[in-house]
Parts: C-alpha cells; sequence; structure tokens
C-alpha cells in the first residue's frame, strides 16, 4: 500500500487538496479531524464533562465510530449513525481542539482506527500527527502551511460565499487561538517530511505539486504503509 500523510494547521486547506489529490490518484482520503470530532460529539450528547479527562477516558469505551466510503467520499458514523454534518459545529470544532484532541488515551484510542485504514487501502490521510506518530512509514509526507493571515483571509472568503459575513480580525484571531490549541501535535514535524507553503498559491497549483510528488515517489518506491 501507498500512504500519503498530510499534516499542517487548520484552515491551511488540508482536506480539500488531500480530497482532489486523492481522487486524481484513485486513492482513498482520509480525514481524521473528524474521528477526533466524533470523540467530542458523542461526549457531549452523552452529557459528559469535556474539561475532565477521567470522565472522557472512562466513558471512550462507549464510542462506536467507523468511516464508510461511497460516492459522497467519507461518510462518519457513530454508532451507525451518520454524523458527519454534525460533527462540524462550532461547538464541536471548539470542543475537539481545545479539549478532547489533548488526552493521551483519546490519541492513544485512535492510533489503531487510522493505521487500520492506511494497511487496507492507498490513502491520502490528513490530520496533525499523520507523518509523525500513525504512519511514521508513509512513502509521501507533507507538512501543509500557510500564513496566519492567508488561512484567515480564506476562511473570510468561505464564511462570506456562504451566506455567514465575519469580521477578518476575528477570524485572525480564532486561526491563531486554533493553532495554539493544536500546536502540541504541530510542532512535532517529521524529519522526513515536505514542507508546502501555500500562501500566494492557487489551489489547482498545490494539488499539481502534491500529485507530481506523490507520482515521483511511487515510480522509485512501493509497498509498506505503515
Ligand atoms: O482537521 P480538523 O479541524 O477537522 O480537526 C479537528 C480537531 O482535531 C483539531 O483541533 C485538531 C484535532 N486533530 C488532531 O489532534 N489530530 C489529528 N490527526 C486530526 C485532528
Amino acid at each position: 500500500m501507498f500512504a500519503i500523510a498530510i499534516d499542517g494547521p487548520a484552515g491551511a486547506g488540508k482536506s480539500s487538496v488531500a480530497k482532489a489529490a486523492a481522487r486524481e490518484l484513485g486513492f482513498t482520503y482520509v480525514d481524521t479531524g473528524a474521528i477526533y470530532r466524533t470523540i467530542a460529539l458523542y461526549m457531549l450528547e452523552k452529557g459528559v464533562d469535556i474539561e475532565d479527562p477521567a470522565a472522557v477516558t472512562k466513558a471512550l469505551p462507549g464510542v462506536e465510530v467507523s468511516l464508510e466510503y461511497g460516492e459522497a467520499g467519507q461518510r462518519t458514523l457513530l454508532g451507525g449513525r451518520d454524523v458527519s454534518e454534525k460533527i462540524r459545529t462550532q461547538e464541536v470544532s471548539m470542543a475537539t481542539s481545545r479539549w478532547v484532541a489533548h488526552i493521551p488515551e483519546v490519541r492513544a484510542f485512535l492510533v489503531e482506527v487510522q493505521r487500520e485504514l492506511a494497511r487496507k487501502n492507498n490513502v491520502v490521510m490528513d490530520g496533525r500527527d499523520i507523518g509523525t506518530v500513525i504512519l511514521p512509514k508513509a512513502q509521501l509526507k507533507v507538512f501543509l502551511t500557510a500564513s496566519p493571515e492567508e488561512r484567515a483571509r480564506r476562511r473570510t472568503l468561505q464564511l462570506a460565499e456562504a451566506g455567514e459575513p465575519a469580521d477578518f480580525e476575528e477570524v485572525l484571531r480564532e486561526v491563531v487561538q486554533r493553532d495554539r490549541q493544536d500546536s502540541a501535535q504541530l510542532d512535532l514535524l517529521p524529519t522526513d517530511g515536505v514542507i508546502l507553503d501555500t500562501t500566494g498559491l492557487g489551489f489547482e497549483q498545490v494539488v499539481e505539486k502534491l500529485t507530481s510528488m506523490a507520482r515521483e515517489r511511487m515510480e522509485n518506491e512501493g509497498g509498506g504503509g505503515e
């Protein structure tokens, strides 16, 4: 199997770039953030105090998270129920990034779930610790980033297009806050990774860079994604 690990801060365009590259390469796109979000959703729905790591850890065995792949891309299931939209709310985003993703037991609980997907499929997997912890032997590791201002600018545009205009300065503050919250994972850069700074690059250019790097690696090697 061939694995492409894409890590980087929130808003760098990881998911859209990874999705497009996976489609072009015929790989499965795995959004690992969705799994963390699903754990947060479960805790919120069950009324577990997410600020209490012991309580979250105790409730973990009840979480049945699975991913399904079909025409519509990745669907995220919690106990068999499709929660793909529910995990995108602001409440779930904050609960995940502020609390749930920092609990070592949560991270440990999810290692195998993610590795198993890469054992069975050629994957483009995006997250924060894919190249460092989850798939240290991925054939291609990319750290996708962009300046905080560029990420805030893209997010502001996206929100405006979605009919939810937001103030750039406020969005920028949120971007900086998310970076700080995710820094424990983001500060660990794989030594054999490629840094791809997308500031000033168009979407198509980034996808093209990524797929050509992948094709080059595939020609030169193969085998063992984990
Ligand atoms: O990529 P995202 O915004 O959907 O991720 C949601 C949260 O989960 C984010 O705060 C970072 C965290 N996360 C993580 O710690 N490790 C991953 N592999 C993926 C996401």
